[in-house]
């Protein structure tokens, strides 16, 4: 348990608003022009409330209101708490990803809280990319920070049928595209899907790096589990704001919790929970912002030995985030697989997450499955290595048939996503249930930001036939949502001269998940002759975001940040002077 080790003018806030000079001056009357007084400040922590709410981002819409609850919280505990709003980054509508974003939305985040008076922050976000760029700011700002994740929506329902986000489309639009669901029906899916606020509630990017944030020990326990639509959630956001602010005063900063065994709680309960591919990038990012050395091989370890035991789609095959909730959420299944983790961590409540969850039940086994029990026994994802992904590439063997698990087959390439859009459907595509399908420039630099393109559609011709699932490869990303026999951010990517560049229509590939290897059946001699033939494509952008992200931008199996963000590039950033 930690305690109250600052006094008032020890805050950094005191330092705008304490001293008797006239800057001092210019903050106090700037304060009271708001129509706010020294009773309602002086002496207490300020606290940020960065808000990722906007009109265009359905998951966060009760932000609006939910901003209240969280100061309404901060305002019985004695602080001062500032709405400050940062970008969205809604995964439905920014384009062409908002990968590309996460890092601006970090670097809003970091200087949003180093450039003004606060003590302390509560980050509310919940769509995909805001968890870690809320996160990987906050954490390099270091100031005292707690997480509000968005909890997921309610389940979808169409004709008594449960629709879960993102993977029920895919599957429903499979159909329309083989002439089984007609228009009227498709738009009865289109107003089912998504019936109320809040993330995805499948177990897809949103409620992975949520969960993932409660592991940290950066959210109260059990938060990243309430849906949104529950009253349970507004309580939940007072609570967050009582709590940051004796968070100030015990000092009880990022850096204290975020520890390198943190992380290993993280990726264990990552692995438990069948998670999104992309929480690889992620948690990579963010453990180095918090200068823990996470790489590829701490997920493939932990994911020989940690079972999936979230029966939730898509590695479930029934079950939504709202049925996790009703059976004991994240703190029964954290619970359920500590003999993974390490109980003696800090979390945000000044307790260790063994304390947290002590006592933590389960209340319905076939939700959150006994250890014994697992819906896959080994976890959720792989890492690929060989010729073809020097660096790696990761797969969800939990989310693809096991016949696609060893396979050899010929490849069938497309350059870019328009020229396999272009062709994909048609009748004379020259593919058979075999081939290994290749999409090349889609990764970070190449897409840009990696979109999640990953899982290409099927070939029309082939779903005629009844074949619904095989091997795609590319230095894309995919959906947290999606499922098959994917495999992803091969790295280096291709834009760059990786390997994936040099693959001719043709070449035999090879994956084999339970050897962990890929293999572009190839000598090394030929390999290197097409190396020495590889042209660089024409930069993409000359000026602007895009020309700054394509300088900095690291591979996918360093977690896609900037160079310059990370931690250990240069001397740190000092204070503001004021
Ligand atoms: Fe926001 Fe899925 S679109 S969480
Ligand atoms: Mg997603």
């Amino acid at each position: 348990m930690t305690k109250r080790i600052k006094a008032p003018e020890d805050l950094r806030s005191a330092r705008w608003f304490a001293p008797d000079d006239l800057r001092s001056f210019g903050h106090r009357s700037r304060v009271m022009q708001m129509g706010l007084g020294p009773e309602d400040w002086a002496g207490k922590p300020v606290i940020a409330v960065v808000n990722t709410w906007s009109d265009i981002n359905p998951c966060h819409t009760h932000f609006k209101q939910r901003v209240d609850d969280v100061k309404r919280g901060v305002l019985q505990a004695g602080g001062f708490p500032l709405e400050l709003p940062a970008q969205s980054l809604a995964e439905n509508f920014v384009k062409p990803t908002t990968m590309l974003y996460r890092n601006l939305l970090a670097m809003d985040v970091e200087e949003l809280l180093r450039c003004h008076p606060v003590d302390g922050v509560v980050l509310m976000g919940g769509c995909d990319k805001t968890t870690p760029g809320l996160l990987m700011g906050a954490t390099s700002a270091g100031y005292p920070a707690i997480y509000l994740p968005a909890g997921p929506m309610l389940r979808g329902n169409w004709h008594g049928k449960v629709l879960g986000s993102g993977s029920d489309a895919w599957k429903y639009w499979d159909d329309r595209r083989a002439g089984l669901i007609n228009q009227k029906q498709w738009l009865e899916i289109e107003g089912g899907i998504a019936r109320s606020h809040g993330t995805c509630m499948t177990m897809g990017t949103a409620s992975t790096m949520t969960a993932i944030a409660e592991a940290l020990g950066m959210t109260l326990p059990g938060a990243s589990s309430i849906p949104a639509a529950d009253s349970n959630h507004i309580r939940m956001s007072a609570d967050t704001g009582r709590r940051i602010v004796d968070m100030v005063w015990e000092d009880l900063t990022p850096a204290k919790i975020q520890t390198h065994a943190a992380f290993e709680n993280a990726i264990a309960v990552a692995m438990a929970m069948g998670c999104s591919t992309n929480a690889i990038i992620h948690v990579i990012a963010q453990a180095r912002r918090a200068g823990c050395e996470i790489s590829l091989d701490d997920f493939d370890r932990f994911s020989r030995f940690v079972p999936v035991i979230a029966n939730v789609r898509p590695s479930g095959d029934q079950y939504l985030m709202e049925d996790f909730f009703y059976a004991g959420g994240l703190p029964g299944l954290m619970n359920r697989i500590k003999q993974h983790l390490h109980l003696d961590t800090l979390t945000v409540t000044g307790n260790t997450l063994g304390e947290n969850i002590e006592g933590a039940e389960v209340y319905n086994d076939d939700v959150i499955r006994p250890v014994d029990h697992p819906i896959y026994a080994e976890g959720a994802l792989a890492v690929l290595k060989g010729n073809l992904a020097p660096d790696g590439c990761v797969i969800k063997p939990s989310a693809c048939p096991a016949h696609l698990h060893q396979h050899t087959g010929p490849a069938l390439v497309f350059d870019d996503y328009p020229s396999m859009k272009a062709v994909i459907d048609s009748d004379d595509l020259d593919v058979t249930a075999d081939h290994v399908l290749i999409l090349r420039n889609a990764g970070p630099l190449g897409g840009p930001g990696m979109p999640e393109w990953g899982m290409l559609p099927m070939p029309k011709k082939l779903l005629k036939q009844g074949v619904r699932d095989m091997l795609r490869l590319s230095d894309a990303r995919m959906s947290g949502t999606s499922y098959g026999a994917c495999v992803l951010h091969i790295s280096p990517e291709s834009y760059v001269g990786g390997p994936l560049a040099l693959v001719q229509n043709g070449d035999l590939i090879t994956v084999d998940v339970p050897a962990r290897a890929i293999r572009l059946e190839i000598s090394d001699e030929e390999l290197a002759r097409r190396k020495a033939e590889w042209k660089a494509p024409v930069a993409r952008y000359e000026r602007g975001y895009g020309w700054m992200f394509s300088k900095h931008i690291q591979q996918a199996h360093e977690g896609c940040d900037f160079d310059f963000l990370r931690t250990d590039f240069g001397a740190a950033v000092s204070e503001p002077d004021i």
